[in-house]
């Protein structure tokens, strides 16, 4: 293990009763123990097991060779089960609705993970249904409560101020392999990526990134440098592939011990790691809080961002940093430690419901972006199946109101011809890429109409009218409603792509159910 442990063990449950025991539990530095400290699981001096009641640890191997680790404790009482789970070995989750279903207990954990349970021998048989419907079914080994100790909490930096690193001066653009290929991500999918990139006329159209994100980690070698896992042969081969075609390379890590997905972080090797990107040849990294929030109250989130800040700043090459921490005015922040977009909402999902409530919840952070600094409300489901095209160009419209990061998250390789249209709709991407990086804000909302406006470089302002509601609805306002001076000498319809001519007065314009009008006025 590559990390110093505290010594000696400390016991993790005390002289109280169990359900004391549950409410008590140090459950991050638990969780830390079981990551960090596997070879202290003497699992041979575990007591025999006794019903379902106890800590568990869950192995579960990939196709990428990596064994992730889940963990649950749970204790019973008669009919009555309690618990906490550890998915993927990170973050703290209260297992919920727990009940009996023949032999087995049941129940689910905030994730949408449903755990089905039942004991065998010393062991128990866990199945596990995630919210994709895929499953996963393995015995867990009893863990014994007493022998687990906590890793050392590294020292932060002290807060600073660090110089902008100089990128980013438009919303970063490109593709990120999360949303649609999650953990299966692969070297082949990367490489076709990119050329689909560029065939499609995507790269063109400014989407130079091209972003793998949680998956591609495989552990450290005895340097303690970090490698891919089998399904990234060589990165930097990749990445050279990926730099002749014209567009960069961008990486995801976490300043936690494991990201996300419960794959090896950069915790305690910020420098390092930021020389093994450095040197194969990354643009953009995305750092994700994920276990770092069981280490850090997420009001240190900062000088654990600057950490990785620092040794991005000292590697020599220019690399975007996308920020993904927790913790209130996250946006407040980011610009001092050398971060270049950060998330301002948990994530997406590929429907109208999620993509509506973040999107339009947006419009209160407009002054924290502007060149070189930009809220991220999370990438693009565009294409992804889960919206209707009409669903999609809102969603498009509305990060471009926002100056988002427009990173899209769908398969470019097979996406159609109206996925493409949609995400390479010059004219509204250039609201999006306007130099002079205003986000977009609500005017106003009328008659079910709820009208955006962006200012622009040398003027102009993109108005968007979005429809949330069910049916078509009409916006009529004056242009004096929309903060203009009187009538514009030209306004044009940006999906439409022709120029439009409204009334003296104002606009008259229908406006369908879940969808958008964006127009240019000058
Ligand atoms: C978090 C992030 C996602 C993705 C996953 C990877 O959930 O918000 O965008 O990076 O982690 O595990």
């Amino acid at each position: 293990m590559h990390l110093n442990m505290n010594s000696p063990s400390h016991s993790l449950f005390g002289r109280q009763s169990q359900s004391e025991r549950l409410g008590r539990l140090p459950m991050c530095h638990l969780l830390l123990a079981l990551l960090l400290a596997t070879p202290a699981f003497a699992v041979q001096g575990a007591p025999a097991a006794t019903g379902i009641s106890g800590a568990w640890r869950i192995d579960l191997p990939k196709p990428s060779g990596v064994t992730l680790h889940t963990v649950i404790i749970l204790h019973q009482e008669g009919n009555n089960v309690e618990g906490k789970a550890f998915p993927n070995s990170s973050g703290e989750l209260t297992i919920q609705d727990a009940h009996a279903e023949g032999a087995d207990t049941v129940f689910k954990i905030d994730w949408g993970w449903i755990f089905r349970v039942r004991p065998e021998g010393d062991s128990l048989r866990v199945a596990i249904t995630y919210g994709s419907g895929a499953r996963d079914e393995v015995l867990a080994v009893r863990v014994p409560e007493d022998s687990l100790r906590f890793p050392v909490v590294l020292p932060l930096p002290a807060v600073r101020d660090l110089a902008e690193n100089g990128l980013a001066r438009t919303p970063p653009m490109g593709w990120n392999s999360w949303n649609h290929f999650a953990e299966s991500v692969d070297d082949r999918i990367v490489r076709e990526t990119a050329d689909a990139l560029v065939r499609s006329g995507m790269a063109d159209a400014g989407y130079v990134f091209v972003n793998i994100d949680d998956g591609w980690e495989g552990g450290r070698d005895a340097w303690g440098n970090i490698v891919p896992n089998r399904k990234f042969p060589d990165m930097k081969a990749l990445a050279d592939y990926v730099h002749a075609k014209g567009l960069k390379l961008g990486l995801y890590t976490s300043p936690g011990p494991v990201t996300c997905g419960g794959y090896e972080g950069s915790y305690g090797h910020e420098e390092q790691d930021a020389k093994t990107f450095t040197n194969w040849g990354v643009d953009f990294l995305k750092y994700d809080s994920c276990s770092a929030r069981n280490l850090y109250p997420c009001s240190q989130m900062r000088a654990v961002f600057q950490k990785m800040g620092e040794a991005l700043g000292r590697c020599g090459r220019p690399m975007v940093f996308s920020l993904c921490p927790c913790g209130p005015e996250v946006w407040a922040w980011g610009p001092a430690v050398a971060g270049n977009l950060w998330r301002t909402a948990g994530d997406i999902q590929d429907n109208w419901k999620r993509m509506s409530e973040i999107g339009f919840d947006q419009g209160r952070l407009a002054p924290y972006a502007g060149p070189g600094h930009w809220n991220d409300p999370d990438m693009l489901e565009v294409g992804n199946g889960g919206m209707s095209a009409t669903e999609y160009k809102t969603h498009m419209s509305l990060w471009c109101m926002l100056a988002a990061p427009l990173i899209a998250g769908n398969d470019i390789r097979t996406m159609s011809a109206e996925t493409r249209d949609i995400l390479t709709n010059r004219e509204v991407i250039a609201v999006d890429q306007d130099v002079l990086g205003r986000q977009g804000t609500r005017l106003f909302a009328r008659n079910g109409v709820e009208v955006w406006g962006k200012p622009l470089n040398g003027g102009g302002l993109a108005l968007a009218l979005f429809d949330r509601g069910e049916a078509q609805a009409t916006a009529s306002f004056s242009w004096a409603d929309a903060g203009l001076p009187g009538k514009p000498s030209s306004v044009r319809d940006l999906w439409r792509h022709s120029n439009v001519t409204p009334a003296d007065e104002g606009l008259n314009v229908a406006v369908p159910a879940h969808g958008v009008v964006m127009l240019l006025a000058k």
